[in-house]
């Protein structure tokens, strides 16, 4: 996939841009990931769509610009990118801290989106208990425990039998967390931990929306999944099986069905 690369306000923003065809969907990655999250779902929707995925600030090949992270800053950048991309209007995919971002920029600029994908997601912001585990995590980080956190991270990623039979993805996913700079990570935990809720305006949500979710994800539950399908009038569920946090690499036939089902057909 070619790598353009556009400057909007203070930063430089990698992306790929591919396919074409009336609508664009618009993928962000999560937390700590970046672009090529999102190959397998390139590779088989450019034939039939607008597809792009970018690298958040500071994560991947995008610069970090010397505003504070924040969910709100990311959203801004979104929209931000849509302008300078002349993208009037597109549907939105965001896994994890991507569905916090794609929810924020849904809640404050409706009319710019058509339809929206939450993937192994959440509208709740962070316990006091999920706080004090970010900041611990900061403190790891800053301390030189980037190994360290990142193989007790990735466990929870994956379903375990991921870790075998699709071990060069497993060692992708590893490699793009251990090369994002540390102060990418930190900033963004604190960007995480500091989040608003976001349940209070999903009743408010009109545009048809999915919503996906690995049976066994341990970050963000089915039943987070759920609480989001039964506030969201306009949504369907659907539960991906033998998947964990990272539905879409780990199943990634199903996640694109599911997906190009849905932006063709609607719900
Ligand atoms: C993600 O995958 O984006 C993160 O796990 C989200 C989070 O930590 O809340």
């Amino acid at each position: 996939m070619k790598e353009s690369i556009l400057t909007i306000n203070d930063i430089r923003i990698s992306y790929y841009d591919s396919g074409k065809g009336e609508t664009t969907i618009i993928f962000i990655h999560g937390f700590p990931f970046d672009k090529s999250s999102w190959d397998f779902q390139l590779e088989a929707l450019k034939d039939s769509f607008r597809v792009i995925a970018y690298d958040i600030r500071g994560f991947g090949h995008s610069s970090s610009g010397e505003r504070e992270f924040s969910i709100d800053l990311f959203a801004d950048d979104l929209i931000s990118i849509m302008d300078a991309l002349k993208i009037n209007n597109a549907v939105i995919c965001g896994l994890s801290m991507g569905g916090y971002i794609a929810l924020n920029a849904v809640s404050r600029f409706p009319q710019r989106f058509r339809k929206l994908i939450l993937s192994d997601t959440q509208c709740s912001d962070d316990s006091p208990e999920a706080k004090e585990k970010r900041y611990k995590t900061i403190e790891l980080l800053n301390n030189g425990g980037l190994k360290q956190w990142v193989t007790a991270f990735e466990k929870s990623l994956f379903i375990e039998s991921t870790f075998e039979k699709k071990e060069n993805d497993v060692k992708n996913v590893r490699s793009v967390m251990m090369t994002n700079p540390v102060f990418t990570l930190v900033s963004s935990l604190k960007a995480l931990a500091e989040r608003r809720e976001t349940c209070s305006i999903l009743s408010k949500i009109t545009i048809p929306t999915l919503i996906l979710c690995g049976e066994s994800d341990s970050i963000t539950p089915p039943a987070k999944s759920q609480q989001l399908n039964k506030d969201i009038k306009s949504s369907v569920l659907k539960i991906i099986p033998d998947a964990g946090h990272l539905s879409n690499i780990e199943q990634p036939g199903i996640f694109n069905k599911y997906l190009s089902e849905f932006v063709q057909e609607g719900i």
